[in-house]
């Protein structure tokens, strides 16, 4: 394959300095009610960050300010700073479709755009002018579906609907999608909630693969997941972050009583 095809082959250049992503006294409000209570959390590079917690203590309204989703929610009003690579995502000046590219998004139930395999994939390189030919554009097809472990099984089929792939290979589909424009981090919102054990499974080898290369945040209420794959856990309760901390620290010695009492099953 051309190495020399498109974004995603090029070397990322090191920018140690500082996390990826940073959240400072964060406050979400559908209409009046406060779902996320003044939040702080850094994103960086080289690890998977799990956010965890009981449903509805604001994971998801948390994870989506880091790439403006909840702009689609016309009650939801967001206050505090959010920077990617030191520049404010709010500001009015940041083009919230390349913002996305950058940050891109796995949602809960895998959901390929009904065209083709090659084409779910295509989709974003092209609008975003990745590609300067055919087979430029192929090079990064295939680059983005080997690095979601997902070609050998999809290269013999390409032109086939995305969505007659398995649940499993649907949301590998998705993760491939959204490297295919190469994002610098990558948000996940209990991505393996609608799969089985076995697709479970491979995605979990699949975030270990990518970590490194994105910054991955990744929500999930399988406390079990978040320490098999995850460096770094958010403890969330009521709209507040508990705690932050190392996964292995979190599980085994939380300093905090409510996430010993969450993660001892005393509720959620
Ligand atoms: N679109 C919405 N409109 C109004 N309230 C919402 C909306 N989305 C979430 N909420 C509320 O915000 C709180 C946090 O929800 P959410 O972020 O989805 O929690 P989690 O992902 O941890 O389950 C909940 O009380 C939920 O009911
Ligand atoms: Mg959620």
């Amino acid at each position: 394959m051309n190495e020399t095809a498109g974004l995603a082959h090029a070397p990322r250049l090191a920018s140690n300095a500082g996390p990826k992503m940073s959240a400072r006294d964060v406050h979400v409000f559908y209409g009046t009610t406060e779902a996320l209570k003044g939040v702080s959390l850094d994103i960086t590079t080289d690890e998977v960050i799990a956010f965890i917690g009981p449903s509805g203590c604001g994971k998801s309204t948390f994870l989506r300010c880091f790439n403006r989703m909840n702009d689609t929610v016309a009650s939801a009003r967001v206050t505090g700073t959010i920077t990617l690579e030191g520049e404010d995502v709010y500001a009015p000046t940041m083009d919230v479709v390349q913002l996305r590219a950058r940050v891109g998004m796995v949602f809960q139930k895998p959901n390929p755009f009904p065209k083709s395999i090659y084409e779910n994939i295509a989709y974003g390189p092209r609008i975003h002018g990745l590609a300067r030919s055919r087979s430029e554009l192929d090079g990064i097809v295939e680059n983005a579906l080997q690095r979601a472990g997902l070609w050998t099984e999809v290269r013999d089929r390409l032109d086939e609907p995305g969505t007659a792939l398995s649940g499993g290979q649907q949301q590998r589909l998705c993760i491939a999608r959204a490297i295919a424009v190469d994002p610098e981090v990558i948000l996940m919102d209990e991505p393996c909630s609608a799969l089985d054990p076995i697709a479970t499974a491979k995605v979990e080898e699949l975030i270990d693969e990518l970590r490194g290369r994105y910054a991955i945040v990744i929500v999930t209420h399988n406390m079990q997941q978040a320490a098999r794959i995850s460096q770094k856990t958010a403890f969330f309760h009521l709209g507040d972050l508990v705690e932050f901390g190392d996964t292995r620290q979190i599980f085994t010695n939380p300093r905090e009583t409510r996430t010993k009492d969450y993660i001892t099953g005393r509720y959620g």
